[in-house]
């Protein structure tokens, strides 16, 4: 009886210790758990800020509407005729320009209208230029032969216009604004409206422009 009351005794003791030890032990792996989990949330979130990241990104580069480039590849003379003559002096020719529109998006096209452009002589118009209308693939570079009359016609300056021409160069300068539209994989569409500004001079007696400069 004397050993069976420690032992009872002791078993309640013995007990005590392992529910403490178990409810001490399941404690730890509650919060073992939850940590876990809120690991997993913040690497779930971390994923998610990474790959938004990314995303942005990618959308910044690739989704981002650019403005194509505009440039005139080469101008050429044709039918240049001129009255270098101080009591009626006039010029007429034909511009034949080669336009160029590059589409530097990745993935999209651009739309652009018929549009005018000018050429000018000082402040005042002496040709219309017509666009035609066209589209320009992604990555793509379009080349257009645009022709242009010029005529001293409109020009009022007449003493002005013979010293030019006995000088045998005139300066011309060029305008063109092209209104179109990017279109990126059906998701943006912006309207770009690219433009081209030349400076360039006729040389009367070599039929050709030189100093052909583009901004
Ligand atoms: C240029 O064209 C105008 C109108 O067509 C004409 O009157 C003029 O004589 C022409 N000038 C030359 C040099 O051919
Ligand atoms: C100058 O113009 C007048 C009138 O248009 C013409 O008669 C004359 O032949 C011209 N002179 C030259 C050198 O072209
Ligand atoms: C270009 O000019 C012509 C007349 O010169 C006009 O009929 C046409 O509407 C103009 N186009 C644009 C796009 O402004
Ligand atoms: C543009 O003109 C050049 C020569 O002037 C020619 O080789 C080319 O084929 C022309 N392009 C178009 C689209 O007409
Ligand atoms: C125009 O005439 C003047 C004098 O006659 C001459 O010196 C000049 O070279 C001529 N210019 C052109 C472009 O023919
Ligand atoms: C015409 O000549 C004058 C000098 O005689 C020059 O200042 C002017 O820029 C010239 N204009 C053009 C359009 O070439
Ligand atoms: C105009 O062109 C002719 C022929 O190409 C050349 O000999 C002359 O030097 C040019 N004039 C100027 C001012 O560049």
């Amino acid at each position: 009886m004397q050993e069976d009351h420690p032992a009872k005794s002791l078993a309640p003791v013995d007990d005590y210790p392992r529910s403490d030890l178990e409810s001490g032990g399941n404690k730890p792996k509650v919060l073992r758990k939850e940590e876990k989990s809120s690991k997993c949330l913040v690497y779930m979130l971390a994923i998610m800020v990474i790959q938004g990241s990314v995303l942005l990104v990618f959308a910044s580069i690739f989704l981002r509407p650019r403005t194509p480039c505009f440039d005139i590849g080469s101008v050429t003379v044709r039918n240049l005729k001129y009255e270098n003559n101080s009591s009626s002096p006039s010029f007429n020719f034909t511009l034949v320009t080669q336009v160029i529109v590059e589409n530097t998006n990745f993935f999209g096209d651009f739309r652009f209208e018929n549009s005018n452009g000018t050429v000018g002589c000082g402040s005042e118009i002496v040709g219309q230029m017509k666009m035609p209308k066209g589209r320009t693939q992604a990555r793509a570079t379009e080349r257009m032969n645009v022709s242009i009359d010029v005529s001293s016609l409109r020009l009022s300056d007449t003493k002005k216009l013979s010293s030019n021409i006995s000088s045998g160069l005139l300066e011309l300068n060029s305008y063109v604004k092209l209104s179109g539209k990017v279109n990126i994989l059906n998701i943006v569409r912006r309207r770009r409206n690219p433009e081209l500004n030349c400076f360039m001079t006729l040389n009367f007696t070599g039929k050709a422009i030189q100093g052909l400069k583009c901004y």
